[in-house]
């Protein structure tokens, strides 16, 4: 399975999966990271860990589904069989789904269908609940909607600050995001050997 990770920022998380390909430990092969900003962070990691980048803005296409159908040539032209997204911070449109439906992972910083959106991990620090934790899931058209696969919980505990339960989201999502695409992985190898 080849497999493009789609990152619009820091990338803490495709770096997790980066040195898990790279050790071996996952049955796929990473070919790229996209990001949707030139001087997006995650294109600085990929550089260090010699993994391929590519990047180009939607402000340098007519619009949006001009951008994408571009993000979708570079991923067929790769013969890309898996999409992860990892902080991609734009919607999937339909030109992307259409063709990769049901092979977009999205990770999300809460416990879904709690806390959707941009801010998942302040919003549920605010809302003042106990429990929240991180969510693996399949895209669809909705915004943090698609069919879950995978969830781990965090706790909030009362000394936790903002800050603090950021650390433990994003060391959860570390850990959970590899282990999740493995099982997705070797899924779809067996799926592939069946001929499905
Ligand atoms: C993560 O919290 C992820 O759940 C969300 O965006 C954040 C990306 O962080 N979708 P990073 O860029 O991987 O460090």
């Amino acid at each position: 399975m080849r497999v493009a990770i789609l990152a619009s920022g820091n990338g803490s998380n495709f770096e997790a999966l980066a040195h898990q390909f790279q050790a071996g430990l996952l049955p796929g092969e990473l070919i790229f990271v996209f990001s949707d900003h030139h001087n997006a962070y995650v294109l600085e990691r990929a550089r260090r860990l010699n993994v391929c980048a590519f990047s180009f803005e939607v402000k340098e296409f007519a619009n949006k589904a001009a951008y994408e159908k571009a993000l979708l040539q570079l991923l067929q032209e790769q013969e890309i069989d898996l999409i992860v997204l990892a902080g991609y911070m734009r919607i999937i449109g339909q030109t992307l789904l259409s063709h990769y439906s049901n092979r977009i992972l999205n990770i999300h910083p809460s416990l879904l269908p709690s806390f959707p959106g941009l801010h998942g991990i302040k919003d549920a620090y605010e809302y003042g609940v106990k429990v929240t934790g991180v969510t693996v899931h399949l895209v669809d058209d909705g915004v943090d909607t698609g069919p879950i696969i995978a969830q781990e919980p965090v706790m909030i505990l009362p000394e936790d600050s903002l800050e603090s339960l950021e650390e433990k989201i994003h060391q959860t999502e570390h850990r959970l995001y590899p282990k999740v695409l493995r099982d997705v992985l070797l899924q779809s190898d067996k799926n592939k050997s069946k001929g499905e």
